[in-house]
């Protein structure tokens, strides 16, 4: 396992490496030791450094923390009553900071104007072969926890008021500053959190709830290659949120990136560092916020099962987000856009489809389009995860639209016509292929009603067709749905907690 995992970063490494700055910069990670290092962080030019911002000014260097000198405290300005954010960054394959970092930096600063904003520089030691880098969180970890417990004695800094933001690597290196801290930290925020070597180890070794008081955590790169993921699958904070599954992220696939790119390593840095992205996100939009809703798994929230909101079972993602300690590895998911802001909207739509024509093996693609008071979508496909309406059978799905049309006013439902996609193509031969009575009635089912819950607002809704007698729908032909004439919306049980 240890070599597959090793086998896969030095490639990796190399791909990335090679194509970015030139083959002469592969051995340049390597050239370091650090056999002797400083751990203290007493020095300013030490491996690990506490680089205070001041300013929005990438060029200005803001000035530096050290355990032990009072008066970097004064020349910083450091508050101690007012809150520490500390931004912990991950392997590098460079050795310079990524573009993310100073977007991070920023957002942070705008939207905590008073907070002492900290990055943790660990470049060198994190520039080397990934399990040499691994080997280095823990140190890095040890010295974070170090400079907290000076500050501690020092200032009297409440360690409630730390926030630990830690990407990929960085997020394990605040799990052990919160192990080692004397106190609880009061929040990380672990940004897809690195997998390989740390999937399925001990609590200890990884970023864990346990490390600070909230803990919570973004997945966007879960997808497994050679057997490791670049992201950690296993849930491991208080609450572990799987945006887009935790997998596949929009505006990441090797079509949309390579478009710009032409590398397959920007697609593995594009999912990956969404979740930095969707962070930033969630500091700069704070009016239009995303939230995310507890499910066991990815299959059931693509079912729209998930969308409560009831007894806490929803929060706001990112920066925003509640703390729920009594919750431990609770696994929430949300549907995002592409591009900031990356919010939408999310429906549970539940239908019972009749079948009293006994249509053979009927099959639909169904659509919807929805007009909302503001504005309508376009056709959205309805995904079904198992790929079979279920006839005589209430079904359930999940609409997600990236535009805000206000409140749901009528539903169109259509059932593709033969031959308007490859997936009717190959469903009508496979029919023909297995009843080779062609002559049968065109399939036809019958839908009645739609109930709709809206995710963001918990509004329920309840659609009906206009005329009784219409209910019937056959390939390529459409049914709309409108407020029924009584008692149409119900109130939700519960508003969304915090608005
Ligand atoms: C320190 O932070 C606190 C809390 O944010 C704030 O009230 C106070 O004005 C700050 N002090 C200085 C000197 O900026
Ligand atoms: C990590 O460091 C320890 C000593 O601190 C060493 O024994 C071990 O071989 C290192 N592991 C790797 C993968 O470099
Ligand atoms: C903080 O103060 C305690 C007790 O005064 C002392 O034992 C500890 O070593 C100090 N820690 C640091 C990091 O200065
Ligand atoms: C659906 O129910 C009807 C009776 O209401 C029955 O005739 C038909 O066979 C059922 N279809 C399926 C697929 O179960
Ligand atoms: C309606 O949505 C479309 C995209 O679906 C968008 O281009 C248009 O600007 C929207 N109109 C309003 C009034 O929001
Ligand atoms: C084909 O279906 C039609 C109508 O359902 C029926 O009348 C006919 O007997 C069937 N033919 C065969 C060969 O089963």
């Amino acid at each position: 396992m240890i070599q597959k995992v090793i086998s896969l970063w030095i490639l990796v490494q190399c791909a990335f490496v090679t194509s970015v700055f030139g083959e002469n910069a592969v051995l340049k990670g390597e050239a370091s030791d650090f056999d002797d290092l400083p751990t203290n962080g007493k020095s300013k030019d030490g491996p690990i450094k506490f680089n205070m911002r001041k300013s929005l000014d990438l060029e200005h260097e803001g000035c530096y923390l050290q355990t032990g000198k009072k008066e970097c405290l004064e020349e910083c300005g450091f508050n101690a009553t007012a809150k520490s954010i500390f931004i912990i960054h991950g392997w590098t394959m460079s050795g310079m900071f990524e573009n993310w970092m100073h977007k991070l930096v920023s957002a942070v600063m705008q939207r905590e104007t008073e907070a002492n904003v900290v990055v943790v520089d660990w470049i060198s030691m994190a520039q080397q072969l990934y399990p040499d880098a691994v080997n280095h969180t823990l140190v890095v970890g040890q010295n974070i926890a170090d400079m907290l417990n000076w500050l501690q004695n020092e200032t009297q800094l409440p360690l409630g008021n730390v926030h630990l933001i830690g990407y990929s690597l960085g997020a394990h290196v605040a799990g052990y500053a919160g192990t080692f801290v004397q106190g609880t930290i009061g929040r990380i925020t672990g940004l897809d959190p690195a997998g390989p070597m740390f999937e399925g180890v001990e609590e200890q070794k990884r970023l864990s709830s346990d490390d600070a008081d909230f803990v919570d955590v973004l997945h966007t790169y879960t997808r497994e290659a050679l057997g490791v993921s670049i992201g950690i699958q296993q849930p491991i904070g208080d609450i572990d949120i799987y945006p887009n599954g935790g997998d596949v992220q929009p505006g990441c696939a090797i079509g949309d990136v390579l478009a710009v790119a032409g590398n397959f390593m920007e697609v593995v840095k594009c999912e990956h560092e969404r979740a930095v992205h969707l962070f930033v996100d969630s500091l700069m939009n704070k009016d239009h916020m995303s939230y995310a809703f507890q499910c066991t798994g990815p299959d059931r929230f693509k079912k729209g099962i998930c969308l409560s909101c009831r007894k806490n079972r929803c929060n706001k993602i990112g920066y925003n987000a509640r703390k729920m300690r009594k919750r431990r590895n609770t696994k929430m998911y949300l549907k995002t856009r592409a591009d900031t802001p990356f919010g939408g909207f999310h429906y549970q739509m539940k239908m019972h489809v009749f079948d009293r024509k006994l249509a053979v093996d009927p099959d639909p693609t169904f659509h919807v389009k929805l007009y909302g008071a503001h504005n309508d979508t376009s056709d959205l496909y309805v995904e079904v995860p198992d790929y079979k309406i279920g006839l005589n059978a209430t079904n359930t799905f999940l609409v997600f639209t990236e535009e805000d049309i206000g409140d749901l006013l009528k539903i169109e439902l259509s059932w593709e016509g033969e031959g308007e996609s490859w997936s009717s193509v190959w469903k009508s031969f496979r029919k023909n292929f297995f009843s080779w009575n062609t002559s049968l009635n065109k399939p036809m089912l019958q839908v009645r009603r739609i109930r709709v819950k809206a995710g963001e607002t918990q509004k329920k809704f309840t659609f009906c067709v206009p005329e009784e007698s219409k209910i019937d729908i056959s390939p390529g032909e459409s049914l709309t749905f409108e407020k029924c004439r009584d008692g149409w919306e119900s109130k939700p049980r519960k508003r969304l907690p915090i608005k």
